[in-house]
């Protein structure tokens, strides 16, 4: 293969898979010289986590094949500080919406093409929190537009529930990863004070966590999804309120293990019948 042809592929496998402008833009030669206070860094110390069953992500080679870029741990720290006082200083959704897209402590924004921030109907009661943009997610600018998205918004369906209607939905990352490897531990941190305060905003009765790595990230924990799902934890926010919250199977895993539909659909049911019960 030419070095041209090489070079093709392996844009095409880290997710640079669609031209977007007439014309190449080199985002890192357009960067300011000197380092700014949140610019992107160094390769994470911390190699990111291996996508556990349950997540969005097909396990093995692309996350080995695509190597984790991240912010520094002085940098991630300081990314993280920065976006916990943006967070907090928004007082509605829309202002923390536009805190995000000013946020530049995240050094996936530089690669994807849109900040994800949410789809369906925010004050719903069920907020539905995923993993990360896709590929579809980033061409469209939002969340669950793909083939798994299809599946969820059949899955929601078969409990009454619908994106145009009574559900909110968002993600723990807001930028596509390239080449939709696993993000970083420091990326993860970057984005959490935003979803936190998205969920604290959006104020649902339920919060359903998608998959291994969103239910991760939002409980604090490294246990896996056949631990976590299928039961009622009580989520606290960073405001002290706590939240009745359900994690489950992404449906991209679904996809892949048709066999888990099953577990899936207790836990739909689950989730049905606490809509119905006592409200919180
Ligand atoms: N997978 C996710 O976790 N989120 C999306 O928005 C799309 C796919």
């Amino acid at each position: 293969m030419s070095n041209d042809l090489a070079t093709l592929a392996w844009l095409v496998e880290m997710g640079a898979d669609e031209a977007i402008a007439d014309a190449p833009v080199d985002r890192f030669a357009a960067a300011p010289a000197a380092p700014s206070r949140l610019a992107p860094a160094i390769p994470a110390a911390m190699p990111a986590d291996p996508p556990s069953p349950g997540s969005a992500r097909p396990a093995p080679e692309a996350a080995a094949a695509a190597p984790a870029q991240g912010l520094s741990t002085a940098g991630g720290a300081e990314a993280a500080a920065s976006a916990r006082a943006l967070a907090a200083a928004a007082g509605t959704l829309a202002e923390l919406e536009a805190a995000l897209r000013g946020f530049d402590g995240c050094s996936l924004k530089m690669t994807a093409t849109s900040t994800v921030f949410c789809d369906g109907v925010p004050g719903s009661r069920v907020m539905l929190v995923g993993e990360a943009p896709g590929a579809d997610e980033d061409r469209q600018g939002k969340p669950f537009v793909g083939v798994s998205g299809q599946l969820l918004d059949r899955m929601l369906g078969w409990i009454g529930l619908d994106r145009a209607t009574n559900v909110y939905i968002a993600n723990a990352i807001y930028w596509r990863p390239p080449g939709n490897r696993p993000p970083t531990t420091a990326e993860v941190a970057a984005c959490l004070p935003f979803i936190q305060r998205q969920i604290e905003l959006a104020s649902p009765e339920i919060l359903v966590l998608l998959g291994a790595s969103a239910a991760q990230a939002l409980l604090g924990t490294t246990g896996g999804i056949g631990r976590l799902r299928g039961r009622w934890h009580d989520y606290r926010l960073p405001s002290g309120r706590s939240l009745q919250t359900i994690a489950t199977f992404h449906p991209a895993y679904l996809l892949r293990s048709p066999g888990q539909k099953r577990e899936s659909w207790r836990d739909l049911l689950t989730i049905k019948n606490k809509l119905s019960g006592p409200a919180n």
